[in-house]
This record gives C-alpha cells, sequence and structure tokens, in this order.
C-alpha cells in the first residue's frame, strides 16, 4: 500500500494527512520530518519558538498510561503557537457506547488535529477512516511510529545515518519492534531480533519480515543477534495490555540487556530503550545507566520529532 492508502484516508477529496504508521510512508517524506525535527530542535535551543501552528487546536485521547507521549505532544504543540485538549475514552460518551466513528466526527467539527493512545489498532483505523482532521497514533498494541522515528533521530545524532547501522531488537517482539521492522523496510539498515519462540512476531509483523528480506534476521539467541550491532535495543517485557506478566517474566528472563551482552555488540554501541523502563528485568542497572544508554536523548526526540510531525500533518515541511 502506498502513503495515501495507509497513512490518509481514502475515499475523500482532500483527505486529512495522518500518521498512523511508518510503513506506506516514502524515505524522502521520512527524511523531511527527521531534518525539520533537527531543524525545530536547533531553534528551541536558541531560544526560538516559530508559531507555526498558531491557533490550532489539538486534541489528545489517551486511552491508556502516558508520560512521555502526553508531556511530550502537549509542550510540543504549545511551542508551535499551538493548543491542546486531554481527554481520556472514560470522561468522554466513549465509555457509554458513543461508537468511534462518531466520535472521530464530532470532534473534528471542534479541533484540528487528533493524537490518540488506544490499544486497538482496528480503533485507531476505524478513528482515522472517519475523522476529518489528521489523526496521528500515539501507540497502539500493534505500532508506536512516533516513538522509532524519535529512535532514528537520536541514532544519527550520535552515529550518523541509519541507513548503514546494523540494529539489534532483543526481548518481547512488540508494537515497538514492528515499528522498526516498518522503519528497516524504509531506511535499509539491518535489524537483527533475538526474541523466544513465546513472544515472537507473528500475524503481520512476520509478514512484514518477511517483505523486507535479507535486511532482518529472526532468531532466539540474544547473544548471537548482538553479535557486532551499533544499536541494541529493548523494551517492557510486559507491554500495556499483557494479561500474563509472570510467565512473560519467567520466559523473557535469558533476554535481559546486561554489559556481557552489549560486550558483544561494536565497541562503540548504543542502547535504547523507550521508557519506561524496569531495571532489573528487562535491562540492568548498569546497562541503562551506562555510557552507551541515550534513552534520555530518546525521550527527548520524542518532542523535537512530534513538533516535526504536527507540522506535517498541517501540510508544512520546512521553516522559512
Ligand atoms: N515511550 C513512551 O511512549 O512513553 P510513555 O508511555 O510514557 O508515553
Ligand atoms: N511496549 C510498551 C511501550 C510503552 C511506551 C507498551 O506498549 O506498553
Amino acid at each position: 500500500m502506498n502513503e495515501q492508502a495507509i497513512n490518509g484516508t481514502k475515499d475523500k477529496k482532500n483527505p486529512p494527512r495522518h500518521f498512523l504508521d511508518l510503513k506506506g510512508f516514502s524515505r524522502q517524506t521520512l527524511r523531511n520530518i527527521l531534518d525539520l525535527s533537527a531543524d525545530l530542535k536547533k531553534r528551541l535551543a536558541n531560544g526560538e519558538r516559530p508559531p507555526i501552528l498558531k491557533d490550532k487546536m489539538l486534541a489528545m485521547i489517551f486511552e491508556r498510561e502516558s508520560t512521555r507521549t502526553r508531556v511530550s505532544f502537549d509542550v510540543g504543540m504549545r511551542q508551535l503557537g499551538g493548543q491542546t485538549m486531554m481527554l481520556t475514552g472514560r470522561e468522554m460518551q466513549l465509555s457509554r457506547e458513543e461508537t468511534i466513528a462518531d466520535t472521530a466526527r464530532v470532534l473534528s467539527r471542534y479541533v484540528d488535529a487528533i493524537i490518540i493512545r488506544i490499544l486497538s489498532h482496528e480503533d485507531l483505523l476505524e478513528l482515522a477512516g472517519t475523522a476529518g482532521v489528521p489523526v496521528i497514533n500515539g501507540l497502539t498494541q500493534l505500532s508506536h511510529p512516533c516513538q522509532v522515528l524519535a529512535d532514528i533521530q537520536t541514532f544519527e545524532e550520535h552515529r550518523g545515518p541509519i541507513e548503514e547501522a546494523s540494529v539489534t531488537w532483543v526481548g518481547d517482539a512488540n508494537n515497538v519492534l514492528a515499528s522498526w521492522v516498518h522503519a528497516t523496510a524504509i531506511f535499509g539498515n539491518r535489524l537483527n531480533i533475538a526474541c523466544p519462540e513465546e513472544y515472537a512476531p507473528s500475524g503481520k509483523m512476520l509478514n512484514d519480515i518477511a517483505a523486507a528480506g535479507d535486511r532482518i534476521s529472526l532468531g532466539t539467541d540474544p547473544r548471537e543477534a548482538c553479535r557486532n550491532s551499533d544499536l541494541v535495543i529493548t523494551d517492557t517485557w510486559v507491554s500495556m495490555g499483557d494479561k500474563d506478566a509472570s510467565e512473560r517474566r519467567r520466559i523473557l528472563s535469558p533476554y535481559r540487556v546486561d554489559q556481557s551482552l552489549m560486550e558483544l555488540a561494536s565497541a562503540d554501541a548504543l542502547f535504547m530503550h523507550c521508557l519506561p523502563a524496569h531495571r532489573g528485568d528487562e535491562v540492568t542497572e548498569e546497562v541503562m545507566d551506562g555510557p552507551q544508554s541515550v534513552v534520555f536523548d530518546e525521550a527527548e526526540n520524542r518532542m523535537h520529532v512530534q513538533k516535526a510531525i504536527l507540522a506535517h500533518v498541517f501540510g508544512i515541511e520546512r521553516l522559512s
């Protein structure tokens, strides 16, 4: 599917520009967003807050917990001159069975864009398919595209083009990995995945991995996957919506990222985690707080890259 089919509403004359998944975007479009993010970051450091979204209102629907996504979108939107409104399903009529489609139609009459965190990816697509304004995916159980664009910006700030990097994912095959699979298909980096069989990629993610050809390797051995890697990434063993927490901890315990695993990677390999982290579970304190860790740069870049995503959905590709 192309950019429009995945990230736009198909059957309208002037479809809103959604940001639902990295999959479907061209490398050039994502490069434009990354360039704008770097520009916005530099300007902010110089005290500049270009008001390119002056008077725009962003509705922020959070069906699940969030620290980074919630605060970074809120602050980022305000820095661009816009305004935000925080909503949860529980306080809207969504909790009394108003449909997501009707909610989208109504909100589109009031606000200029919507960012939503909702576990059901189908609900995200339904919202986007009915909304008359841009919709941004702030995490579903199937993907987390804003996170992975911020990760790429972070890698490139420290080590240069992602295209040339060997990236390793260790642990659960979750939403963040799915967006890394999408990014790999677009940017052409290597992606080495090590997951236990019980929590290995399945369904759409497995198809996407197969479609990426030999740039993505899939196995169960974290040591093998980390060898000579430029970037080691992990995430929580228990994502929002997962029910089997103690079973997951037991099965995923050989996938903890510790110093001995990092030592198999390149000498200057980076460590990333989208946060929130659980020191002692998926990553040791030594790695999480060690010199290779760039987790707080990732968190910061969420804000810069999301400002660029907001600009993109409003049709702004660069600053004048
Ligand atoms: N990484 C991330 O999305 O964090 P939050 O859940 O705090 O938003
Ligand atoms: N995989 C995690 C990411 C949290 C930002 C989750 O879905 O809970």
